[in-house]
């Protein structure tokens, strides 16, 4: 077998053999196969696409390119969720206490955020003390004991994912579906849960921005979860404004909270009840994928029962605890969580009404006042980031504070506060109905 054959074939547009995909595979790993030959089969795979039957292939051969997560000492259907980035999407703060309350083992490993989008491990890095970087037997003793556990990857788990993607990255290949969905997967599948919730995000702030796109890649993801053996859903959801009032690492975990324990504001910013819908709909998913619920009506249901109650903020408490961050964060957020040196608002210029607010610009604004990276070593500034005010369908007057910048050094405040003040529309007209937060469901 030779790389060239293999790249022929599928500039060609025939279909891969499974040996074919794991040679290409291990070769590009063990360095036999150098990167411009796989420059060269990623754009031949844009192009052409590739069959479920391929894709699953070649899941399967990048998750066999490293270590795989054996959860099985611990008892219980083990859940997993995904999401494949949005802006001020904060729920896997909330749904995973939340889930755990509900007696629902989860065992999530993370990433940091990038670009536009934020990463769960910068978020909970925010609170003092908190470690993501939990050895194995760490990480599956804390979700045996405590019911969860949120770490960073490490490098054992898929190296192969860690080698395409920045191949990818510089290629203009990153676009490709079919290493989109092995991507997301071959990491989930390695990471070792029973029950797999994808929250495939749709609109302007996230990777597919059609509803078609997103149903295709949803499709692909859930199919290859059940090859493998594991019981998947994917859930498509709105993202072309922020998901939640908050976007920034240490203001996230603020909402978070606050979610947790049923206020309604932030620093005299409404909380979203968006990020706690969603919360709720992925949550019951979950009870209903881990067995504990007949319908995921009745995991809902379950779900608010377990936030209302308190139960899902005082398991938040122990987990920050469990993993070596201050605590009292569930009860004094804004004195445990670094809070910016300046504030700044942006106001609205006419009277009317939030027609659009664009989560892309508003997570580019708030990347540029510090809260995210544009290459991997960035530094962060955790306090930074925006609140918004205002959200699609509310009714604002000129001079009324639309978003409000936190940031520690001045540089980029301008550029910021013109990319937010464009990012809201405001028409004369009220807006039609409320466009649902769901946009369909895979599975
Ligand atoms: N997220 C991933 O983990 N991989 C991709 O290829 C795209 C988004
Ligand atoms: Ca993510």
């Amino acid at each position: 077998m030779q790389a060239y054959d293999i790249i022929a074939k599928k500039r060609n547009g025939y279909s891969l053999t499974p040996e074919e995909i794991r040679f290409f595979v291990d070769g590009y790993v063990n360095g036999n196969i150098p990167d411009y030959q796989v420059a060269a089969w990623c754009m031949a795979v844009y192009f052409r696409g590739m069959t479920a039957a391929e894709t699953t292939a070649l899941t399967y051969a990048m998750v066999a390119s490293g270590d795989t997560v054996d959860l099985s000492p611990i008892p219980g259907i083990k859940v997993d969720k995904h999401s494949t980035g949005g802006v001020g999407d904060t729920t896997t703060l909330i749904l995973a206490p939340l889930v755990a309350a509900m007696d629902i083992p989860m065992a999530k490993m993370s990433g940091r955020g990038l670009g536009h989008t934020g990463g769960t491990l910068d978020k909970l890095e925010s609170i003092p003390g908190f470690q993501v970087d939990l050895s194995r037997r760490q990480f599956i003793h804390q979700v045996k004991t405590l019911g969860l556990a949120i770490a960073g990857q490490t490098t054992d788990i898929v190296p192969a994912d860690k080698k395409l993607y920045a191949l990818r990255d510089v290629t203009a290949t990153v676009e490709a579906m079919p290493l989109i969905a092995s991507s997301v997967m071959s990491k989930k599948i390695a990471a070792g849960a029973d029950a797999i919730l994808l929250d495939v995000k749709v609109g302007t702030g996230a990777f597919m921005h059609t509803r078609d796109q997103a149903i295709a890649l949803a499709e692909t993801m859930v199919a290859i979860g059940r090859q493998l053996g594991r019981r998947t859903v994917a859930l498509l959801t709105a993202m072309d404004q922020p998901l939640g009032n908050a976007v920034g690492n240490a203001l996230e975990v603020i909402e978070a909270i606050a979610v947790l324990r049923g206020e309604k504001l932030i620093n005299g910013v409404p909380v979203s009840v968006d990020l706690r819908e969603i919360t709720l709909e992925l949550a019951g998913r979950l009870a209903f994928l881990a067995g504990k619920t007949e319908t995921v009506v009745a995991g809902r249901s379950l779900a608010e029962k377990s936030l209302v109650s308190g139960a899902a903020a005082e398991r938040f408490a122990r987990f920050v605890s469990a993993q070596g961050g201050d605590d009292q964060v569930l009860t004094a957020p804004e004195t445990i969580l670094p809070q910016a040196c300046y504030r700044k608002t942006v106001p609205a210029s006419i009277d009317g009404w939030v027609c659009r607010l664009d989560a892309w610009a508003i997570g580019r604004a708030a990347a540029m006042l510090g809260a995210g990276r544009t290459k991997k070593e960035d530094m962060i500034d955790y306090a930074a980031g925006v609140l918004l005010y205002k959200r699609v369908g509310e009714r604002v007057t000129a001079g009324e504070p639309l978003a409000e910048l936190h940031y520690n050094t001045a540089g980029m405040v301008t550029q910021a506060q013109t990319l937010i003040a464009q990012a809201f529309t405001i028409e004369q007209a009220k807006p039609g109905q409320k466009q649902s937060l769901i946009l369909g469901e895979v599975g």
